[in-house]
């Protein structure tokens, strides 16, 4: 009957006797402790300390107990956290140990804890120098109209990057909420590339770049969000046009693909290439996340939150497309996102 019982449970799940050996263990225990084999001793199936303390109390003092249990298995840990019970069924009476696996529970506290120090490191900065300048303005530069002028042009400054921080969390987080609807609105690839090519043609030419784009003979339709996906490109061409160097030149290329051989699907392709300096490929696996910058002062003074390509990487997911970065150093980048049109 305990074999029956320990199997129905859907967690590692060992019967611990009074006389601390195995009573049960159910396939999940005996595949994460191959050890757990009946009436072999609790030491010597489990050598963490912590989690044999936790049973042996709980059978001492029949009362629920927990523990950590760190499980290594090829270099990789996996963290259970243990449920020990005491129960009594008909004559027996033990210790039941459930183990589930929280891994990705404490993962997630991390990122989540690394995130908040983060955003909170991002608009202290600003906030600091705004302070800063407040405390100048009220003292020692009270009456010098000058200094006034300029300090103020600074404060805006870092008022309106604070002010693009906050929007960038709005809608990163925005696109994680509706990460699971994926958008169905029919739009023309091109269409969207020639409103972004506009919109980003003044800052090119202020940075004497050249935008390259032809916008393709036929209309390329994929189910998207419009806004999005303006969102995505405005911020691939932008980083093109502020990490390429001056009088750099940003190509455009949309293609057709019959059959993305990832997305197993027809798709669109769009490739945004820039002949700047280039991006060392120990960068490339961390470019979305969150906050990454490779040189974090070049992009503060560009106006950069850090930000831009993991709300980029989100809304491709979103559209169930890909995104791929290729770089050599020296020579320029090409990102290039492909969607799939059905
Ligand atoms: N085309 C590129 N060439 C070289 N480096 C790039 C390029 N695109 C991005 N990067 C690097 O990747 C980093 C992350 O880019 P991302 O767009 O996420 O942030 P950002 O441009 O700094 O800020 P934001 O997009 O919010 O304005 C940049 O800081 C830059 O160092
Ligand atoms: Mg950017």
């Amino acid at each position: 009957m305990i074999a029956a019982l320990l199997e129905a449970i859907p967690l590692p799940a060992i019967f611990i006797s009074q006389n601390a050996r195995v009573r049960g263990a159910n396939t999940r225990a005996v595949s994460l402790q191959p050890n757990a084999a009946e009436d072999r001793a609790l030491v010597l199936v489990f050598r963490q300390p912590g989690l044999i303390s936790a049973i042996e109390n709980c059978l001492r003092t029949s009362d629920p107990q927990k523990a950590i249990y760190l499980h290594n298995k090829d270099g990789q840990e996996t963290r259970y956290e243990v449920t020990c019970s005491f129960v009594t069924m008909g004559e027996e009476r033990g210790a039941l140990a459930c183990f589930q696996d929280i891994t990705h529970v404490e993962q997630a506290g991390e990122i989540r804890r690394e995130f908040v120090a983060n955003v909170s490191h991002e608009l202290k900065t600003p906030l600091t120098a705004l302070l800063g300048f407040i405390e100048t303005l009220r003292g020692p530069a009270k009456d010098d109209a000058k200094a006034r002028e300029r300090f103020l042009g600074i404060m805006a400054n870092e008022a309106s990057r604070m002010n693009r921080l906050v929007g960038d969390l709005l809608s990163l987080s925005r696109v994680e909420e509706d990460a699971r609807m994926r958008p169905r609105d029919p739009q023309d690839i091109g269409d969207i590339l020639g409103t972004v090519v506009q919109n980003l043609e003044e800052v090119a030419q202020m940075r004497g770049h050249r935008i390259q784009f032809e916008k393709p003979a036929l209309p390329l339709t994929v189910p998207s969000d419009r806004d999005q996906l303006i969102q995505v490109f405005t911020n691939l061409i932008e980083n093109g046009i502020k990490y390429g160097d001056e009088n750099g030149q940003v190509e455009i290329r949309i293609e057709n693909v019959e059959r993305d051989v990832k997305l197993r699907k027809p798709a669109v392709s769009i490739s945004v290439i820039d002949n700047g300096p280039g991006i060392d490929p120990v960068h490339l696996p961390r470019l979305t996340e969150r906050f990454y910058r490779i040189d974090s002062h070049r992009s503060r003074e560009m106006g950069g939150t850090g930000l831009g390509l993991a709300i980029v990487k989100h809304i491709v997911a979103r559209h169930r497309g890909r995104m791929k970065v290729d770089s050599t150093l020296g020579e320029g980048s090409t990102f290039t996102v492909v969607l799939p049109k059905n």
